[in-house]
């Protein structure tokens, strides 16, 4: 072997010995997001995240039934030897890797499945019938968990502290507020939040700077009339036409009301009364969701939608009562990226994936609860491609159907500890933290 031979053998494992130790000395700040992703994508990490996500798969929980998944959770945290608080938010998870110092960043996955029937045959199904993880929460934990161990592979190198946020009840039951009410994120700098989505690519991402998800609540409504014989109507007080007209009435809030500029959605999805094809039932039970970008016309909604039930009720002599469920379900603000954050989430992913696979969204009228964080420090939300050229068109979130492409995992991973590394390393450096990231004014 000649000189120049030996030479470049030692430089080359001495590059291989800084890929794996040192991600920030040795190529650069730019280089940080590819490495966390060759690291996520070696079969090891990737069969790891992927047994993880199949694990909490089989066996779906609830909104703050999240026993078994919180379980896993700090069972993997431990072998990683990362401390964590629990229980926070009843089954909520809350860990720590760096310097235990400020600055904080706060990484948010979520933990809970919806009641539903999975109708995916595959063998990793779920085992809980009525029970389904069909909006990507598995994917999300364990690319949290994912991130969790490249950050702690790497902890000598973070400039400052970042907190793991596995939080419970997503789905309607606002887990997020109550992870902010119990303080653990307190002198928190910033929060990301990533979703999987069937709409892009495979290590495609999207977001965009302010509004990007709707605010929403939710309504439930009984109306009461008096039930009879179906051949007598004139003995009784029908409450089946009482509520369809309501349900009629509700459509002319969006129609007639509202800005058409301004986005917002009314739907009644529930409707429940009568079982019998000759009886006029005693009352019926209709409920909903409602949806805008500003508290403005959230409030106004929720104000017209309380009004035309009881009024229209009473047009044919039955009366309403209208629950808000804010005690189980509370209302979302609306979900609000920070124009600092954004366009630091476009830098690195960016530097991640390229450029040209960021794509600009347009608002959608879903809602998360992510925007609860976002009420008391700057956040920012985005999402994360999964599409596979050979499985299309993949069922959308909330079907039975939905399947989640695993080959997705490496690249929410890698976005986290990407996303929570750099932070730190810019924040740290700046004499007052957080002043480029101050919350947008709406
Ligand atoms: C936030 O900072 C204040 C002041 O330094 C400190 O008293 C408080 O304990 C901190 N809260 C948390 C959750 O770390
Ligand atoms: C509606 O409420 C009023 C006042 O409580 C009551 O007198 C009336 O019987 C009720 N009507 C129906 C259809 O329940
Ligand atoms: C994004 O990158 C540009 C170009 O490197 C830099 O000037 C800017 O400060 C970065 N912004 C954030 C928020 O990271
Ligand atoms: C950083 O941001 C948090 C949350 O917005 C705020 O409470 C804190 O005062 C900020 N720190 C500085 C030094 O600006
Ligand atoms: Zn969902
Ligand atoms: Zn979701």
């Amino acid at each position: 072997m000649s000189f120049f031979c030996k030479w470049v053998s030692f430089l080359l494992i001495l590059h291989l010995l800084l890929l794996n130790s040192c991600l920030i000395s040795s190529d650069g700040f730019s280089q940080i997001p590819k490495k966390f992703l060759d690291l996520a994508k070696r079969d090891d990490f990737f069969d790891w995240m992927v047994g993880i996500r199949r694990k909490i798969h089989e066996k779906p929980e609830l909104g703050y039934e999240e026993v078994e998944t919180s379980k896993l959770v700090r069972t993997e945290l431990d072998k990683m030897g990362v401390s964590y608080k629990y229980p926070i938010a009843v089954t909520g998870v809350v860990g720590y890797i760096g310097t235990g110092q400020s600055p904080f960043v706060a990484l948010r996955a979520d933990m809970d499945a919806l009641s539903m029937q999975e109708m995916v045959e595959w063998e990793h199904k779920s085992k809980i019938p009525g029970k389904m993880h069909a909006c990507g929460h598995d994917a999300h934990t364990a690319m949290l968990l994912g991130g969790a161990k490249l950050l702690k592979e790497h902890e000598e190198e973070l400039q400052g502290t970042v907190i793991l946020v596995f939080q419970p009840a997503e789905e309607g039951g606002g887990g997020a507020k109550k992870i902010v009410e119990a303080g653990v994120l307190e002198n928190v700098s910033a929060i990301f939040g990533l979703h999987v989505t069937n709409q892009l690519g495979l290590g495609q991402v999207s977001s965009r700077e302010g509004p990007l998800l709707a605010g929403s609540g939710f309504f439930e409504a009984k109306i009461s009339g008096k039930g009879g014989h179906a051949a007598l109507p004139q003995h009784a007080i029908d409450p089946i036409l009482a509520a369809s007209n309501v349900i009629v009435s509700l459509q002319h809030l969006v129609s007639r009301e509202a800005d058409p500029l301004d986005s917002q959605v009314i739907t009644v999805a529930k409707f429940e009364g009568g079982g019998a094809f000759n009886v006029i039932p005693d009352s019926v039970t209709i409920g909903g969701t409602f949806r805008a970008f500003s508290a403005k016309s959230f409030t106004q909604l929720k104000k017209r939608i309380e009004q035309v039930i009881t009024r229209q009720a009473s047009v044919h002599m039955c009366n309403a009562t209208v629950d808000f469920l804010e005690e189980n379900k509370p209302f979302f603000p609306p979900t609000v990226n920070d124009k600092g954050l954004h366009q630091f989430f476009k830098n690195v992913s960016g530097d991640l994936l390229g450029t040209e696979n960021y794509f600009e969204m347009q608002p959608l009228m879903g809602s998360e609860d992510f925007s609860f964080y976002q009420e008391s420090m700057p956040g920012h939300f985005s999402f994360v491609g999964m599409q596979n050229e050979a499985h299309s068109p993949m069922a959308s979130p909330h079907s039975p159907y939905f399947e989640v492409n695993e080959e997705t995992l490496p690249y929410g991973a890698s976005l986290h500890a990407s996303m929570a590394t750099r932070f730190l390393l810019l924040d740290s450096k700046t004499s007052s933290p957080n002043q480029s990231y101050k919350k947008d004014e709406l």
